[in-house]
C-alpha cells in the first residue's frame, strides 16, 4: 500500500465495500436465476403462484365433477360446435408415473373465462393409450362436462397395432410424435380455428393467460401485415430461463464489451486528470492501471456471475426466440403453417427418433420460420415426472408434488404471484 496515497487508499477501501455490498445484493436477487452463479435450487424451484393456480383450478372443476345432469354445469362433450372456435386446444394425455395433472391443465385454462370467452375455445383431449380406460382420469365425471372432445386412438383411426408395439417397447419418443400429430390434426380438421394451441398434460395457466395471449396474437398479426415480422411457426406460452444464460456463441460480444468498458474507464480517468486539477494526485498512472486491471474486471465478473436473466431480463411482451426456447409444453400455432408441420411430423417418426420439440424446431429451421415467445410465461410446467430424465426415485413431499419440475420450469411465472 506504500504505492498509494491516502485518497487512493480511501477509494480502494470504498470500492471493496461497494463490491461486497453488490455481492450480497446479487446473491439474493439472482437466487432464482438458473443461469446465475448465485442460483439456489430451493429458492428458484420453489412453487408459489403455481400452487395457488392448482388449487383454484381444482376448485373450479369440483362442481363439474358429477355424473348426474346438473343444468348449472351442463355436459359439454359433443354438444358445442367447435366450428366457430377461435382457439382449438389440443392436449395429449398419457398415464404419468406419479401424478396426473390433466385436470389442472384443463381447468386452469378455463376457470377465469367468461361464457363468451369460453365459447371461443374448443378443447380436445386425446387419451393416448391403446386402452384409454387405464388412464385414471378417463372415467372421471368432469371430463365430459368440461372438455369439448374426449378423443381416443380408435376415434381418430390411429394405427393402434403400431402404437401398441411402441407402448410395449417403451418407445416413448416415437410414440409422442404420433400422439402430437394426431392431436394437432384433430384440431386442424375438426375446427376452423385460426389458432391451434398445443398443451402438454402437465401445465398450469396464469389467471390472465387468455387475454394476454389473444392480445399478443392480435399484435403479432398486425406486425405481420405491416411486414415487421417474418412468417412464423408458433408463439410459445412457456419457456424456461435455464437456457437463456450467457451463451458461449456470443463470447465475442461479451469479450469486446468488456474490453470496451475497461478502455472507457481508462480514457475517462486520463481525461478527468487533465480537466480537474485536484484529481491529479489521485489519478496517477499506476492508480489508473490498478482500477482498470482489478476494480473494473471485478465488477464485470460480478455482472456475469449474476446471470443474464438477472442482468438483462426480457421486457414483458413478444420476443423472437429462434434458439434456446425449451420446451414444447405450450405452443400456439397459426393455422396456415399447420399442414406443413403435420407433414413434417408424419415423416419424422420414420426418421431419427427425435423428441417432439426437436422435430418442431427442425421443421421451423428447415423452412425459415420464426418462433416467438410471450414474456413472461403464461403457463408453468408442474409435472412431477418427466420422461426426459431417468430418475429411479422421487423424494417429493407436501400436498402438491411440484418441485421445479426438474428444471423445465419458468421462474417468471412464479413471480406473477408478487404482482
Ligand atoms: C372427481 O371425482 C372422482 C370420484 O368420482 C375423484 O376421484 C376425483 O379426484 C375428482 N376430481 C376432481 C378434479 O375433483
Amino acid at each position: 500500500m506504500i504505492l498509494f496515497n491516502r485518497k487512493q487508499r480511501l477509494f480502494l477501501v470504498a470500492f471493496a465495500i461497494f463490491w461486497l455490498f453488490l455481492l450480497v445484493v446479487l446473491r439474493f436477487r439472482a437466487a432464482r436465476d438458473p443461469g446465475s452463479y448465485f442460483f439456489q435450487p430451493e429458492v428458484g424451484y420453489r412453487p408459489q403462484y403455481s400452487l395457488q393456480r392448482i388449487d383454484e383450478s381444482l376448485d373450479y372443476l369440483r362442481p363439474y365433477n358429477q355424473s348426474f345432469n346438473d343444468p348449472q354445469h351442463p355436459q359439454r362433450n359433443f354438444t358445442a360446435a367447435s366450428d366457430n372456435a377461435t382457439i382449438c386446444v389440443g392436449i395429449v394425455t398419457v398415464k404419468r408415473p406419479l401424478q396426473q395433472n390433466i385436470d389442472t391443465t384443463v381447468a386452469s385454462i378455463l376457470d377465469n373465462l367468461s361464457e363468451q370467452e369460453r365459447s371461443t375455445l374448443s378443447v380436445h383431449v386425446l387419451f393416448a393409450l391403446t386402452s384409454p380406460a387405464d388412464h385414471p382420469d378417463y372415467r372421471q365425471p368432469w371430463l365430459s362436462n368440461v372438455v369439448d372432445r374426449v378423443l381416443t386412438y380408435e376415434q381418430l383411426g390411429a394405427p393402434i397395432s403400431t402404437i401398441r408395439k411402441m407402448e410395449n417397447k417403451k418407445d416413448i419418443k416415437r410414440k409422442s410424435i404420433i400422439d402430437y400429430h394426431l392431436s394437432l390434426k384433430s384440431c386442424y380438421e375438426d375446427s376452423n380455428a385460426p389458432w391451434i394451441m398445443m398443451l402438454e398434460d402437465d401445465v398450469v395457466a396464469q389467471r390472465a393467460w387468455y387475454n394476454r395471449t389473444m392480445q399478443s396474437l392480435e399484435t403479432i398479426q398486425s406486425w405481420r401485415s405491416s411486414g415487421a415480422v417474418k412468417n412464423w411457426l408458433y408463439v410459445r406460452l412457456f419457456y424456461t430461463e435455464k437456457f437463456l444464460g450467457w451463451n458461449s456463441e456470443n463470447w465475442p460480444t461479451y469479450a469486446s464489451c468488456s474490453v470496451g468498458i475497461v478502455t472507457m474507464v481508462a480514457v475517462i480517468g486520463f481525461m478527468t486528470r487533465r480537466k480537474l486539477r485536484p484529481m491529479q494526485t489521485v489519478l496517477t498512472n499506476s492508480f489508473i492501471v490498478i482500477v482498470c486491471s482489478v476494480c473494473v474486471p471485478l465488477l464485470i465478473t460480478l455482472y456475469f456471475l449474476a446471470g443474464r436473466v438477472t442482468m438483462q431480463p426480457m421486457k414483458p411482451g413478444i420476443h423472437l426466440m429462434n434458439g434456446h426456447g425449451c420446451c414444447s409444453q405450450a405452443l400456439v400455432f397459426p393455422r396456415e403453417n399447420v399442414p406443413q408441420l403435420l407433414d413434417h411430423m408424419e415423416k419424422a417418426r420414420y426418421a431419427h427418433p427425435y423428441a417432439v420439440d426437436s422435430v418442431i424446431e427442425h421443421m421451423a429451421d428447415a423452412n425459415g420460420l420464426d418462433r416467438l415467445v410471450i414474456v413472461p410465461s403464461q403457463m408453468q410446467h408442474v409435472g412431477a415426472a418427466s420422461y426426459k430424465e431417468n430418475r429411479k426415485q422421487y423424494n417429493l413431499k407436501g400436498p402438491h408434488q411440484v418441485q421445479g419440475a426438474h428444471g423445465v420450469w419458468s421462474m417468471g411465472f412464479e413471480k406473477a404471484f408478487e404482482e
